[in-house]
């Protein structure tokens, strides 16, 4: 391995408990292909917010750019009913690193977790991306007369031309790497007549080169009926902030649950953060409850996304292996808890 640097937040509840497994098959990844990965934790958290008053140091982001990649766990905490450490830690590096690719792959590993009667993995296997640094998210907006009948409530959705080409070439340009022949565009262009007109133009242009892909485009709403109905038509979604949001819980839901989805904060070529895209579950945190899979997963994600394909492709199949088995966590109908299903996922790796 080639000393890549990665910084660790396990942050809050249940993150932590994912990233202790997640560290756990690093460090099996290493042992088997290499030394080299260094692992650093940082402590940024609700507890290291509330003992501090920091949510993260002032150079907290320039620190991140240090890394080759970006680990995190999960943020938020009752103890911190804004969520401002969340805001800064979580939405701050999208934000300030620019991170503008969200990257959900979609997989089903075995038909017994999908909700779908009757689907196999052959029906439900696609990436959506999503974009992650404008749209409804950017906090512009404001309340007039908040608290009163009177009450004026605005919230801006934000497309520019650059940030839509951006994402719909990226997704393209993973499309056409991959080999794959369908790409599907969704927006709401029927009612948001301005905004995602702009979706509507760019997404024709850029097709236009690449001629050996099918581009189709759904409005949303009835995108997410044919996820529903018909998942095995998409290869590759590419959508907004908010609609992404949106349907990749839904398709966290046709791959067996939050506990199994794993995401990826991409700025090509720059340094990246991968997260699983559950939260961090107060409840079940520190139970030995939770699912790491989604937290591993993302894990492959990013040793997949710095090149390191073949430790991805073995973590990727050892998670396989272990669901094979039912060697896994009781949400997706086994017995064991996160540290042993960490340690199914361990001895699997090849
Ligand atoms: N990216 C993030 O860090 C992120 C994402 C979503 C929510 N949050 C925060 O997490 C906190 C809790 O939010 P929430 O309850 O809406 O969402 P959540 O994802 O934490 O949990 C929702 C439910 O999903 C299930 N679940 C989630 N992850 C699981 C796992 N790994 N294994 C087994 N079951 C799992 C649990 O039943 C849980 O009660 C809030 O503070 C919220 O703001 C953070």
């Amino acid at each position: 391995m080639r000393g890549l640097k990665i910084a660790l937040i396990p942050g809050d509840g249940i993150g932590r408990d994912v990233t202790a497994e997640t560290v756990k098959v690093l460090k099996a990844i290493e042992r088997r292909f290499g030394a080299g990965l260094q692992l650093e934790s940082l402590p940024w958290s609700a507890d290291h917010y509330l003992q501090t008053g920091v949510t993260l140091p002032p150079d907290g982001y320039d620190q991140l750019r240090q890394f080759d990649a970006v680990f995190i766990g999960a943020l938020g905490d009752p103890r911190v009913p804004d969520n401002r450490h969340a805001r800064d830690i979580l939405l701050g590096t999208r934000f300030e690193l620019d991170l503008y690719v969200n990257y959900r792959p979609i997989r089903l590993l075995d038909g017994r977790l999908c909700p779908l009667k009757g689907r196999t993995p052959a029906d439900v296997n696609f990436t959506v991306f999503r974009e992650n640094t404008e749209g409804l998210y950017v906090n512009i907006g404001g309340r007039f007369k908040a608290g009163t009948e009177d009450e004026v409530a605005i919230q801006e959705e934000v497309n520019t031309w650059k940030g839509v080409h951006r994402i719909v070439r990226h997704a393209f340009g993973f499309a056409r790497a991959r080999g794959l022949k369908r790409i599907c565009m969704a927006d709401k262009s029927n009612a948001m007549t301005s905004g995602h007109a702009l979706w509507q133009r760019v997404f024709r242009d850029v097709s236009a080169e690449y001629p050996d892909i099918a581009a189709t485009h759904y409005y949303i709403d009835a995108l997410a009926m044919y996820l529903v109905l018909d998942p095995g038509q998409f290869d590759v979604i590419v959508t907004n902030n908010l609609f992404g949001d949106i349907i990749t819980d839904l398709g966290a839901a046709l791959q067996g649950g939050l506990g199994m989805a794993a995401s990826g904060n991409l700025h090509p070529g720059r340094t990246s953060m991968f997260e699983p895209v559950h939260g961090s579950a107060p409840k079940l945190a520190g139970r030995n409850i939770a699912n790491p899979i989604g937290a591993i997963a993302s894990a492959a994600l990013m040793l997949d996304t710095l090149g390191l394909t073949d430790e991805a492709a073995a973590i990727d199949d050892a998670v396989l292996a272990a669901v094979r088995a039912n060697e896994v966590t009781q949400d997706i109908g086994g017995n064991l808890g996160t540290r042993e299903a960490g340690d199914a996922i361990v001895k699997w790796l090849k």
